[in-house]
């Protein structure tokens, strides 16, 4: 992890809600991993005095650039959606625990992917990394609006269905939540494992329901971060293995669903 420079390389908008940006990865800086996030530095109005996290949407190890998908809710989002290709990417990074890889290409069973919201950009670039280590892949992802559908080129060899809770919809997108979804899947057959990530209702949902089913699940927690280094507690996560919070920032962000007090996360 380190602070680094980079110009914008390009900025698609790719729905109503989501900004891809795409810009040059130091070639002598680890690769990114995904679930693993940037700190962001923004020159916004009104102006941000702290960093922001957003997870890797994607990494191109042949031309060695990365990509962050921006979903637009304050000024800092908002300013990167408006920055235009040469201007400049402050980024510290990468940060954060990944989603945890195990190498295995002889368990045909898919690894399944669930999400919605922000969790559209890391889950995007776990189904591209498993692919390319010919992983099977099934890709589930939810949206409130038609408008919100992005206009992905989703990762060729990926099962992909897609969820929206209003109509009219595109032919093939499922009319309602991604859990029905993840719950006729797992009706059907075994996935290997669940990556997460999403708003805080589906996650606590998802891994429920995957706990009743003994299946391991992965949560990308979005959690508030303010120092983004460990010092502040703004980020914490109540588990139930004795250890108390633990911190997104720097213990996290991909947590395992089992550890994580859901009922002590509301309150
Ligand atoms: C590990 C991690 C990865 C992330 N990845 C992405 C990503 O890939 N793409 C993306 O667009 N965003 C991502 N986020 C969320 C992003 O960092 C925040 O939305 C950030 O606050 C945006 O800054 P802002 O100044 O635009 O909005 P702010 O002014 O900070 O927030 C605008 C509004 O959104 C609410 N809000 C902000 N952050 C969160 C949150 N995490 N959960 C719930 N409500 C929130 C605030 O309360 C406020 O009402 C991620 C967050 C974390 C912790
Ligand atoms: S954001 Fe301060 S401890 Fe994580």
């Amino acid at each position: 992890m380190r602070r680094f420079f980079v110009p914008l390389l390009t900025s698609r908008v790719v729905s109503e809600s989501y900004t891809e940006l795409r810009f040059p990865w130091p070639g002598d800086l680890r690769r990114p991993l995904p679930g693993q996030f940037l700190s962001l530095g923004v020159n916004s109005s009104p102006p941000v005095f702290l960093r922001r996290p957003f997870s890797l949407s994607g990494f191109d190890g042949s031309r060695n650039e990365a990509a962050v998908m921006v979903l637009p809710r304050g000024p800092a989002s908002e300013a990167l959606c408006r920055l235009r290709p040469g201007e400049m990417l402050d980024i510290i990074g990468p940060r954060g625990f990944p989603f945890p890889y195990h190498h295995n290409t002889h368990d045909p069973r898919p690894i399944v992917l669930v999400g919605g919201g922000i969790g559209v950009g890391p889950l995007q670039f776990a189904a591209q990394y498993l692919l390319e280590r010919h992983e099977p892949v099934v890709l589930l992802l939810g949206f409130r609006e038609p408008a919100m559908i992005p206009a992905l080129e989703f990762p060729q060899g990926a099962r992909v269905r897609l969820a929206c809770e209003k109509a009219p919809l595109p032919e093939g997108v499922h009319l309602g939540k991604v859990l029905d979804l993840a719950e006729d899947f797992f009706d059907r057959e075994e996935p290997r494992e669940v990556w997460t990530c999403g708003p805080p209702g589906m996650l606590h949902r998802l891994a429920s329901l995957c706990l009743a089913r003994g299946i391991a699940c992965s949560v990308l927690m979005e959690e508030m971060m303010g120092c983004a280094v460990g010092a502040c507690m703004g980020c914490a996560v109540p588990v139930n293995d004795g250890r108390g919070y633990l911190r997104a920032c720097t213990e996290g962000p991909v947590f395992d669903a089992a550890i994580v007090d859901w009922e002590g996360l509301w309150t």
